[in-house]
């Protein structure tokens, strides 16, 4: 780690310097996806070392494709790399953003062990993210999503803390309709500023929180529901820490806002008063290991593993809120 450079645009997301991160970011939609450019420009003014590298095209869905990257023939998605372009490649002025014809999943494999590495002489990442992925990843759904998958094939097989950022599109990935937005749409749509500045805020917290940035064999999965009029500016929104599952049947969670129980990630992205969408972010601390809620295990009243829930909670503390 180095100390960040104190950029003056940092300002628009924490007015303080953090320490710089090493963080390496894929996602699930295509190294061309508007949320994905946006996040890794924000993530770079606000002094943070990133190296990216993401599908050559969208992959709706593929949360469970694995493989190998493959030569392709077609280019990029929005033309971004010329056919015949090989199994991978970089941004012609950058050597830190590259595409591979890979499943997410693939992507955050190779971007951790092998190019990333490069890049930074041999050193891991500090974190890894996933996101802003273009699709809402909540409850069952985490199984599908190949942004999530990415994030906890980084935390389980890599060791690294990963970041799932997914966002609101109107497209389910089952639908014909394309789920992303090109990276140089003009003008942009608003929502893509938004998830940026809530996303880096996110990072910005554990950065200042210091290592271990997040327990081993923890992920975290974030959702970003639409941009409403109310919800157009990001200090309007909540952050709430949640569970993946419903809790009914399952041990204690940490105490938090007043209970034993974590609300559902589910409940807290559609909740609404009246027509009224309040801007609450669901992050759910995810375990690597079966892509479930972690939980502390609290049995008769006796703390059983002491509190991978409760370390996430001390780290995240100072942004959350209650639901
Ligand atoms: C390559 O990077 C430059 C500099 O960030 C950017 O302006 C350009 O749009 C990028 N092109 C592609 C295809 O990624
Ligand atoms: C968002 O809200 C903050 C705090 O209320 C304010 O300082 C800022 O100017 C607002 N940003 C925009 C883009 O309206």
């Amino acid at each position: 780690m180095k100390a960040a450079a104190y950029l003056g645009f940092a300002l628009q997301v924490l007015a303080i310097p953090v320490q710089a991160l090493r963080i390496f970011q894929t996602n699930e939609n295509g190294w061309a996806a508007l949320y994905f450019r946006t996040l890794n420009n924000m993530l770079k003014a606000n002094g943070h070392d990133v190296f990216a590298m993401a599908p050559a095209q969208n992959h709706p869905g593929t949360g469970k494709k694995l493989g190998k990257p493959t030569f392709r023939k077609k280019p990029c998605d929005y033309d971004t790399c010329p056919p015949n372009s090989g199994r991978w490649g970089y941004n012609g002025s950058r050597t830190d953003l590259m595409w591979i014809n890979a499943y997410p999943v693939v992507a955050m494999e190779y971007g951790i062990q092998r190019f990333s590495r490069e890049y930074w002489n041999g050193e891991a990442a500090d974190i890894a993210i996933a996101g802003v992925n273009h699709g809402a990843a909540l409850w069952m759904n985490v199984h599908f999503s190949g942004g999530v998958k990415a994030a906890v094939w980084a935390a389980k097989k890599a060791g690294i803390p990963a970041i799932a950022f997914n966002a609101f599109t109107p497209y389910p990935f089952w639908n014909e309709h394309p789920t992303t937005l090109p990276w140089n749409i003009q003008p942009e749509p608003p929502g893509a500023q938004v998830y940026a500045e809530l996303a880096t805020q996110l990072i910005n917290q554990l950065a200042l929180s210091g290592p271990p940035y997040l327990p081993r064999n923890v992920f975290l999965n974030v959702n970003f529901h639409e941009v409403t009029p109310e919800c157009a500016n990001s200090s309007n929104w909540k952050w709430v820490l949640t569970r993946i599952n419903q809790g009914t049947f399952s041990p204690q969670d940490v105490f938090h806002c007043f209970q034993h129980r974590l609300p559902h990630e589910f409940d807290v992205y559609y909740f609404h008063k009246g027509n009224i969408k309040q801007c609450f972010i669901p992050i759910s601390i995810g375990d690597a290991r079966d892509v479930s809620t972690v939980n502390d295990g609290f049995t008769n009243n006796r703390i059983l593993h002491k509190g991978r829930q409760r370390d996430v909670l001390d780290k995240l503390r100072p942004m959350l809120s209650c639901f």
